[in-house]
């Protein structure tokens, strides 16, 4: 059930040269997560900045809440400051989930970017069978220790050969798909839009099904703003209380020419 408390910052450091990690304890927020949910954030108990900034759970263990986050703005800056002991708004669980199995196929999770934890999430607590990761370079690939618990099948992609395969991660996901049968593949993926973008074109090209975790902008997170609109097969729709998790035949980027 959702619920939005003051929760007090635990841990908060870096991971490596892209992510933070800040973990906080919050039976409440942590009880009955899903991957796929997210968190609204005040990130300081002034009024500037003034807009709530939504994080996925990163893991949610029952008691015990973490976020992995990139630093990309003005917000996030002021969060990877914000000292353990100190204090934090935080509203959750919010949104529709990532589906946990897909009946007879190969789930294969595709994660980028601020899509990693939701991926790294959903691969912990769910029978994925591999997750592909896309990253700049091996700088930006996350420690062994805080994939010890995938079970999946984990392979790499850098955009310049420094890790794992060189080039985008949709290189792993088309030798994947030649490798494993169109046919048997379910996709689940969340990254950058340019990133799912042509992930859910390879997978229309190929006719493979799955689901997309859409990154709106989202300043309430509870559907009252309406500035998360998205387009998709039923009209305009508000992202953070119908997704952020649609299905790629609901989602009209998904389609030829978008
Ligand atoms: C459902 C959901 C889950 C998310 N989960 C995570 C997470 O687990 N970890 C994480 O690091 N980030 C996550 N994000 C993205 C995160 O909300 C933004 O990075 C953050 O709001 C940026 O705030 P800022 O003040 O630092 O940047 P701003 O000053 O607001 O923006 C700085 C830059 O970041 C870009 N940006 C802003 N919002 C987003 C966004 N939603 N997606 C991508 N780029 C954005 C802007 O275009 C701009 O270039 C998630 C977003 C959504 C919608
Ligand atoms: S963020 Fe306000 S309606 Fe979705």
């Amino acid at each position: 059930m959702r619920t939005d408390e003051t929760v007090l910052i635990e841990t908060n450091r870096r991971v490596n040269e892209k992510y933070f990690k800040l973990t906080f304890l919050s039976p409440r927020l942590a009880r009955g997560v899903k991957p796929g949910q997210f968190m609204q954030v005040k990130i300081t108990p002034v009024f500037d900045p003034f807009l709530r900034r939504p994080f996925s759970y990163f893991r949610a263990d029952g008691k015990r809440v973490e976020m992995l986050y990139e630093v990309l703005g003005r917000g996030t800056a002021i969060l990877s400051q914000r000292a353990p002991g100190s204090s934090l708004k935080v509203m959750g669980p919010l949104g529709k989930p990532f589906n946990a199995k897909a009946k007879g196929k190969k789930r294969v999770l595709v994660a980028g970017g601020v899509g990693v934890p939701p991926l790294v999430f959903l691969a912990e607590t769910s029978k994925a069978d591999y997750l592909l990761i896309g990253t700049k370079s091996k700088a930006e690939v996350l420690p062994k220790r805080e994939l010890a618990k995938v079970q999946a099948k984990i392979l790499y992609s850098t955009n310049d050969g420094s890790y794992g395969t060189k080039g985008f991660v949709t290189v792993l996901l088309e030798q994947l798909i030649a490798k494993e049968g169109q046919e048997n593949l379910y996709i689940q993926t969340c990254g950058p839009t340019v990133m799912m973008k042509a992930v859910m074109e390879a997978a229309r090209r190929h006719g493979i099904p799955g689901e997309a975790s859409m990154e709106e902008t989202m300043a309430c997170g509870v559907g009252t703003c309406l500035g998360c609109m998205i387009k998709t097969d039923k009209g305009w729709t508000t992202c953070c209380t119908e997704g952020p998790v649609f299905s790629f035949d609901r989602l009209e980027c998904a389609h030829a020419g978008h």
